[in-house]
């Protein structure tokens, strides 16, 4: 796969953004946010809690719109949320009351831009693919977390996202389950080279499955520095063990440190 057939390059200049709140100060986000995700990689977003990950998230899928600055897609401004460009991936994306296959084919049936048999076909491979064919009719609250995150994965990827953007997506499971999921996403991420934009707090889980780090200041925030993840790919959890793991593990926590020293001034 060459850099010319890979499509989901974002660039985000100068991006400011202000919550405004009646009878209070408006909250400043956003100050200046200027980075570019490239195309076919996994860039993973870091920062402190409150610094501005999900805001920046939702204007990276066109949700919120910045104060000022842009998101360009391809060479095209983001306008607003579109499933067949940007997925962000939520925890409460599963409705109760539909089977898990319904809820995936949902989306593109009521957009009608397939046929159902199309759909069900492409939405039982995605089951299969994240080991959940025997849950196929089951509802949510009959699934384990774990599970439900990967039918939330299937259900966005059903729409064939140019970019994912996924907002802290294992925050919450057990250690066990979360290390599951970082190896089905891993696997999905290199069979594909799915452009992905990956928010966590974590940093194993950051540099296990980062092509490039991107680290948040603390709010207004830009990011205010970028780490190359240059392990090689495809990665297992080995690599945890390797001098070269624990050389950007060195590095990353000293500017993260270092952020959060700035925020306690
Ligand atoms: N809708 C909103 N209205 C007002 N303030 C908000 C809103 N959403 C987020 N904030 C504030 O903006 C800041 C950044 O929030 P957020 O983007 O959720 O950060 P993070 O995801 O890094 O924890 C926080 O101080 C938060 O309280
Ligand atoms: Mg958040």
């Amino acid at each position: 796969m060459n850099a010319a057939t890979l499509s989901g390059e974002l660039v985000v200049s100068g991006l400011r953004k202000w919550y405004h709140r009646r009878d209070q100060a408006p909250v400043h986000v956003l100050e200046d946010c200027s980075f570019r995700i490239e195309p076919g990689k996994l860039t993973v977003v870091m920062g402190t809690s409150g610094c501005g990950k999900s805001t920046l998230a939702y204007i990276l899928s066109g949700y919120i719109k910045p104060d000022e600055g842009q998101v360009q897609m391809d060479g095209q401004p983001v306008q607003g949320p579109g499933p067949d460009r940007i997925m962000v991936f939520q925890e409460t994306a599963l409705w109760p009351w539909m089977t898990v296959t319904e809820n995936i084919v949902f989306g593109p049936l009521a957009r009608k831009s397939v046929s159902r048999k199309e759909v069900t076909q492409k939405a039982l491979e995605l089951l299969r693919k994240f080991g959940l064919s025997e849950f196929k009719d089951k509802y949510p609250g009959q699934l384990s977390g774990g599970m439900k995150r990967r039918a939330e994965l299937a259900q966005a990827l059903i729409n064939s996202p140019k970019v994912m953007v996924l907002d802290e997506p294992f925050r919450g499971l057990d250690v066990m389950t979360r290390e599951l999921m970082q190896e089905y996403y891993i696997k999905l991420f290199e069979e594909t080279r799915l452009t992905t934009v990956f928010i966590t707090s974590e940093l194993e889980e950051a540099i296990f499955l980062a092509d490039r780090i991107l680290i948040m200041g603390n709010a207004p925030s830009r990011i205010v520095s970028s780490l190359e993840v240059d392990l090689p790919r495809p990665r297992t959890f080995d690599v945890l063990a390797s001098e070269r793991y624990l050389e950007i593990k060195k590095e990353a926590l000293e500017v993260l440190f270092s952020e959060s020293m700035q925020q306690a001034d």
